[in-house]
């Protein structure tokens, strides 16, 4: 191929890519992975033209704030456009607004609450027994002040949100079924909508409750009888283990958006955090009650702060793999993670074993301070 050619093509290419991408749909944003609930548009000439489409035999629907807008509820302040279906091909589009000086339900800009009009230029649709598809052009800007909110192409984006039925009855979503997430029109990016709660949380649960509580279990059940330093260190790790619990705790509300008991891992690791939190209270209490005097150790605080502390280890590792298993975390760590937690185990049966078997053998080469 000659020069002329190589040239050729290139700006054909050029023109090509130039033309083409004025005239597609945009690449398609997944607003949810679940049900591949996606999101493509194109802008034209001041109409933005929507194609929504989600894995469900379900009503669906996208909705946005306006720009720039930080209202924390999603369903407060939104113009939505609503998707119901009456069948394969019987699809209807309602523009629809959230109700006024509220949130939930979003009503028609039509009804006399709003005393809005119908901005829908166009719209088509379908669905299948799996799959339900529809897609709408409207004016960015349409004028209609009481039931549409504008669409502005900015580097704020828009903050859109998204949700679909449980069927195709035009009522409430439910829990899991709805979410949110800030596209730039003019880019297809998605920015971070907020602080990354979820990496903080993983980070200082799996810190504390694979890293910390073991090593503070460690030092108090082994070095003990031989290093003065253990109970400081103990104390030390236990506390820094108590602060990232709570640090972690918080992380975990603000990405949930508050209490919520809806999954084993959330269950559990409740039980995991009060487990803690009990243990070190009791923990607390042995070293008040110490008494030098005292012939053995006593069930209450002692022996009820060793059996809590290694309840909370089990505990934290079997939420931890929940998470892992509910945050779909690939597979290699989530099995690499396990083994570590069973050579814990191994090695903490082990020291048994030996202490077991021989108890106070003298054997200089394995003391540390040459006494037990
Ligand atoms: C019959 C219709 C609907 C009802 C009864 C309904 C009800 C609710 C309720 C009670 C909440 C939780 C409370 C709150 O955040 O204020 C909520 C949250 C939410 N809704 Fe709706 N909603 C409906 C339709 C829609 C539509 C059409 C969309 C979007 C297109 C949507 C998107 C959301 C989002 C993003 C959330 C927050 C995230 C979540 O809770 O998972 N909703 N809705
Ligand atoms: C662009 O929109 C305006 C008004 O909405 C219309 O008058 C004009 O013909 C449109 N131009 C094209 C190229 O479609
Ligand atoms: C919206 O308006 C249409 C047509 O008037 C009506 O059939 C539909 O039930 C309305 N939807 C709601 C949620 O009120
Ligand atoms: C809408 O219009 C109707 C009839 O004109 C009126 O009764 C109603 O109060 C209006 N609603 C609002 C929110 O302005």
């Amino acid at each position: 191929m000659n020069t002329f050619h190589k040239l050729s093509i290139l700006i054909l290419s050029i023109v090509f890519l130039i033309v083409g991408t004025n005239a597609l749909l945009s690449e398609p944003i997944v607003m949810d992975q679940n049900t591949g609930f996606q999101l493509q548009w194109e802008i034209d000439n001041g109409t933005i033209t929507f194609a929504v489409s989600a894995n469900v035999q379900a009503w669906i629907a996208i909705g946005w704030h306006t720009y720039g807008d930080t209202q924390p509820k999603a369903m407060v302040g939104a113009d939505f456009v609503v998707a119901t279906f009456g069948g394969q091909a019987n699809v209807q589009v309602w523009d629809m607004v959230s109700t006024p000086g509220g949130g939930p339900p979003p009503i028609n800009d039509t009804s006399s609450a709003v005393n809005g009009t119908y901005d829908i230029l166009s719209y088509s649709g379908f669905q299948t027994s799996d799959y339900s598809y529809f897609i709408f052009s409207r004016k960015l800007v349409t004028g209609d002040k009481a039931g549409d909110n504008d669409i502005v192409v900015g580097p704020a984006g828009l903050d859109v949100v998204w949700a679909h039925g449980s069927s195709n009855d035009w009522a409430g979503h439910g829990y899991g079924n709805a979410g949110r997430q800030t596209i730039d029109l003019g880019t297809g990016s998605t920015p971070p909508q907020q602080p990354d709660w979820f990496g903080y949380h993983v980070g200082f649960m799996f810190f504390t409750f694979a890293v910390l509580m073991p090593f503070g279990i460690f030092v108090a059940r082994y070095l003990k009888e031989s290093h003065m330093w253990w109970f400081p260190i103990h104390i030390f790790v236990q506390v820094l283990g108590l602060i990232f619990t709570i640090i972690g705790l918080a992380m975990a509300l603000k990405m949930v958006g508050g209490i919520s008991m809806a999954t084993n891992h959330a269950i559990l690791g409740t039980t995991t955090l009060c487990l803690f939190y009990i243990s070190i209270f009791l923990g607390a209490t042995s070293h008040f009650m110490w008494n030098p005097q005292r012939e053995k150790t006593p069930l209450f605080p002692d022996i009820i702060h060793w059996i809590g502390g290694r309840l909370t280890l089990v505990f934290g590792f079997v939420t931890i793999i929940l998470g892992m298993l509910l945050a779909q975390i690939s597979q290699g760590i989530i099995v690499v993670f396990g083994i570590t937690f069973a050579s814990y185990f191994v090695i903490f049966g082990y020291i048994e074993f030996y202490k077991w078997k021989w108890p106070t053998k003298p054997d200089g080469y394995h003391l540390v301070n040459g006494s037990f």
